[in-house]
């Protein structure tokens, strides 16, 4: 179905939107504890060179397709493939992104309601002068509880639906608007608070200080995973918002503001955490509780904490909204195109589904914390649960996959004039072009086949 979208208003709301897809849970949640848990400044060097050498290429790809086929990630797919005279079974790349996107999404809800659950927390004074280990006591009693994580799952399915169902420029530019500049004035806040009350020194040596014998192939598809986590990309989100692109965005110049940005963020985030978890004296490598054991304890202690702390939590949550909204709207512009479902219907239905799928990720946290037949995920490193499985499969596998096929269609499928064209005139195109050919693909191929290899080694 021929369905025509939206475009962005102007050049500048596009940016937010994409930098607020980017800016997540990725970099205030998954960033600190994968940098915790993977050595520190081995993980962040990695994760730099992942950032610049295979997923900014990428995001120039994705939004190359997007704004050439100005359609769904998987219409979109199929658009640029036939135009070329190549098969239409390239829309696998647009399907592998709503599938990403979709299984993403139920569990970055359930954690997204974390955030939410906490403002309210926080902000009531209820850790007020608590000390640590009591705080890191009430973060596993709320993980223990299904009951109270399934309500603000439901809270933040609900925000991100009615953000959706409202279209890219009634829903998704307003939201941005309000939610990413107060994003950022917090977050400078909260490094500058880190600075003077938390153990900054040693929180940049922990974050910069390369231990070159901690880099191995878990040290690199863990940094892959995350720099397409982080960058959302692979899962034709770019694309999405690609395609609402109008001809005066230089594709180049976006690119490069989107990952900056999002690096920038990630790294502000461990500085605005690490230097309070060594102060407090916390474990850095603490998993995906870090946010919540160590923050909570510092706004316990700081003057004005528990409004500060509450602001906090209240801009990470429009960081996750701006994301969570991305994830669905992959699926939703699928579904108003392809099933022809109005878009409020759309946003409803799926993220109906969403929210039940979403349900699995929450009983992984105490009901269903081990699964029979999932213990093999504990030689990838994740929890034999259905969270620890959905985070192998999208991160580790559909994303790489899905960047291997993006650069494989814009490297080798799509005619090199048309992509020239969306590319523009940036003096760059040869050293893009040659990196997305060789560099990406094989990259990601290596690094996975020995991900794969793994228990073979083990
Ligand atoms: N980039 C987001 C984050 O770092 O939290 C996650 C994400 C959002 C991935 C949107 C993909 C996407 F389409």
């Amino acid at each position: 179905m021929n369905v025509s979208h939206e475009t962005w208003s102007s050049r500048f709301v596009f940016l937010m939107a994409a930098v607020g897809s980017a800016v997540g849970l990725g970099n205030i949640w998954r960033f600190p504890y994968l940098a915790g848990e993977n050595g520190g400044g081995a993980f962040v060097l990695v994760y730099l060179l992942c950032v610049a050498l295979i997923g900014l290429p990428l995001i120039v790809a994705e939004l190359v397709i997007g704004r050439r086929a100005k359609q769904s990630a998987v219409g979109s797919a199929r658009t640029v493939a036939r135009e070329a005279g190549a098969s239409g079974r390239w829309v696998v790349v647009g399907w592998l992104g709503v599938v990403a996107a979709f299984l993403i999404l139920s569990y970055y809800s359930v954690i997204g309601g974390w955030l939410l659950a906490y403002l309210p927390m926080t902000a009531s004074g209820a850790f007020t002068g608590v000390e640590g280990a009591a705080v890191a006591t009430r973060f596993e009693t709320f993980l223990g509880d299904p009951w109270g994580m399934t309500l603000a799952h439901a809270l933040f399915m609900a925000a991100t639906v009615l953000i959706v169902a409202r279209g890219v420029r009634a829903g998704i530019e307003q939201g941005v608007k309000i939610m990413m500049p107060a994003l950022f004035a917090i977050l400078v806040l909260l490094v500058a608070y880190a600075a003077v009350e938390g153990e900054f020194v040693r929180a940049l040596s922990f974050l910069f200080t390369v231990d070159f014998s901690r880099i191995d192939t878990e040290v690199v598809i863990n940094a892959i995973g995350q720099a397409f986590f982080s960058l959302s990309v692979g899962m034709g989100a770019m694309i999405t918002y690609g395609a609402y692109l109008q001809r005066d965005t230089d594709i180049p110049s976006a690119s490069v503001t989107i990952a900056v940005a999002d690096t920038a963020v990630a790294i502000l985030a461990g500085l605005a955490i690490f230097p309070i978890v060594f102060e407090v004296g916390l474990d850095p490598s603490g998993g995906p509780g870090l946010l919540f054991k160590s923050l909570p304890y510092a706004f316990g202690h700081m003057p004005l904490g528990a409004a500060v702390g509450a602001l906090f939590f209240l801009f990470g949550l429009f960081a996750a909204l701006t994301s969570s909204i991305a994830l669905l709207e992959i699926v939703v512009s699928w579904a108003e195109e392809h099933r022809g479902w109005k878009r409020s219907h759309a946003a409803a239905l799926i993220g109906a589904v969403v929210f039940v799928v979403g349900l699995l990720t929450v009983f992984s946290f105490n009901i269903l914390p081990r699964i029979a037949g999932l213990g093999f995920l504990k030689i990838y490193g994740e929890d034999p649960n259905v969270f620890g499985l959905l985070d192998l499969l999208t991160n580790n596998l559909i994303l790489p996959v899905g960047g291997i096929l993006i650069a494989l269609l814009v490297g080798y499928v799509m005619r090199p004039e048309i992509v020239r064209e969306e590319y523009g005139a940036d003096p760059l195109f040869g050293a893009w072009w040659a990196l997305l050919r060789y560099a990406v693909p094989l990259a990601i191929a290596v690094v996975m086949v020995f991900e794969l290899a793994r228990p073979f080694f083990a």
